[in-house]
């Protein structure tokens, strides 16, 4: 009933108990999930558990903090790994990331960003977008390289409801994670409350970013139901709601029957 449409499985933290924890998923009510790969190595790792459990699927892309230094030709790499697979389903995640001043230089990060959209339109799919402290020029590239041709979803939105409703108006829909439980997000919770549960998506986004009350612990997707609870409160809907329209929604955006 769950669909966690951000995690990433292939993290070193999962290393002790990645295969046992997966096929406890289904006990948890979680019967998809979306692994990200952040660069080619991990993009290795993606296809390793799409091929291994039938309810991961995978995203293929080089993520902002990740692209440094990259060879040009890591987007042949990238457009190999993903035709090797149906089961990858998105480019991502791609995106900005300027938290901290030239990791990497900002005119990198928008090159491969911009590189990586064109890849998704290239392959008809959706995005996975990564953007923190980065929204005026995250909206202005999606939108100036038509990234509405393919969609997406802006993976852990934190940002206020105006600009999630400019994203939506561009197709778009926006990824809910464990930020929602925490008392001092009033911005995302206002952004929940006003735009619709039919452009939301659930995400973990573990090992990070565990919700209250296992903040600060290693994440894992069993931890959704918190993050459902929360956005059903503030909706005034069911959890049980939540989990289907959600679900609904991340089928449809990826394409999975
Ligand atoms: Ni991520």
């Amino acid at each position: 009933m769950y669909f966690d449409s951000h995690a990433h499985y292939d993290d070193r933290q999962f290393d002790p108990d990645r295969d046992e924890l997966l096929l406890s998923l289904s006990e948890s009510g979680v019967d998809y999930v979306i692994n990200c790969a952040s660069d080619l190595a991990s993009a290795e790792k993606v296809l390793d558990l799409v091929r291994r459990y039938d309810f991961v699927y995978g995203a293929v892309g080089i993520h902002p903090e990740a692209v440094g230094g990259l060879d040009p030709e890591a987007v042949t790499s990238l457009y190999g790994y993903i035709e090797e697979s149906s089961k990858i389903v998105a480019v991502g995640e791609i995106g900005l990331d300027y938290h901290y001043e030239d990791n990497p230089e900002r005119d990198v990060q928008q090159e491969w960003f911009i590189e990586q959209i064109e890849l998704a339109k290239e392959l008809e799919l959706p995005v996975i977008v990564h953007s923190r402290d980065a929204a005026a020029d995250t909206y202005e590239i999606l939108r100036d390289y038509d990234a509405e041709q393919v969609g997406g979803v802006l993976h852990s939105y934190s940002g206020a409801p105006e600009m999630a409703q400019k994203y939506i108006d561009m197709g778009f829909y926006l990824g809910i994670g464990g930020m929602i439980t925490f008392a001092n997000a009033k911005k995302v919770a206002a952004t929940v409350e006003k735009m619709p549960l039919e452009r939301l998506l659930i995400e973990t986004d573990c090992p990070y970013l565990a919700p209250v009350p296992m903040r600060g612990k290693r994440n894992d997707s069993g931890n959704l139901r918190y993050i459902a609870e929360r956005i059903a409160q503030i909706k005034g809907v069911t959890p049980e709601e939540v989990a289907r329209v959600t679900t609904e929604n991340a089928k449809r955006l990826f394409q999975i029957q």
